[in-house]
């Protein structure tokens, strides 16, 4: 499977997020299981793009707790309170936070500390609940722009067709 994987980092942004959904759904074909999906995403981003970090944080609690998922990079922090950090305001706001210097976000959450931006996409579920938030770091300032915001808010859509729901699966153990 190694052979497969893509280096999307000459294209330009909209050909690279095409490129990845692409592969996405060549990879995930005949499976639609919210983990799978989360992890082959995670992978497909980290190499494709060569970011710093890239995963989920699920939500757990609703409107209250948001627990790392599936990613690839230096070890996440496990637990995010929704309206706190990056994470935590796109759970609040369930909208895209795109984040050019993280020294500059008040109440950032540092991770891995060569994290530089971050962009912070909300993931929602086939019952249209906030079912996680997709989180991308970058080690080079201003990485992320509207582009991002679009390619990403596009693939993450691939959850709501999913067989069960992000957080009905996973989240509620
Ligand atoms: N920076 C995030 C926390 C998650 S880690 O970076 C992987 C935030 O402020 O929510």
């Amino acid at each position: 499977m190694g052979e497969t994987m893509i280096d999307v980092r000459h294209l330009p942004k909209e050909d690279a997020y095409a490129t990845v959904d692409q592969h996405l759904r060549l990879v995930l074909e005949g499976i639609s299981d919210p983990v799978a999906t989360m992890a082959t995403l995670s992978c497909l981003l980290f190499h494709g793009f060569g970011h710093l970090w890239v995963g989920f944080y699920r939500v757990v609690e609703p409107g209250r707790l948001l627990r790392v998922g599936p990613y690839q990079g230096t070890l996440g922090c496990l637990e995010i309170e929704v309206g706190r950090g990056v994470c935590g305001t796109a759970a609040a706001t369930k909208r895209t936070v795109i984040v050019p210097d993280v020294d500059l976000f008040p109440g950032h959450i540092a991770c891995d500390a060569r994290a530089r931006s971050e962009i912070v996409v909300p993931v929602v579920d086939a019952n249209g609940n906030l079912a996680a938030v997709l989180d991308v770091d970058s080690e080079h300032v201003a990485a992320f722009d509207r582009d991002d915001a679009l390619g990403l808010e596009r693939l993450v859509r691939i959850f709501a067709g999913t067989e069960r729901g992000v957080s009905s699966t996973i989240a509620h153990e």
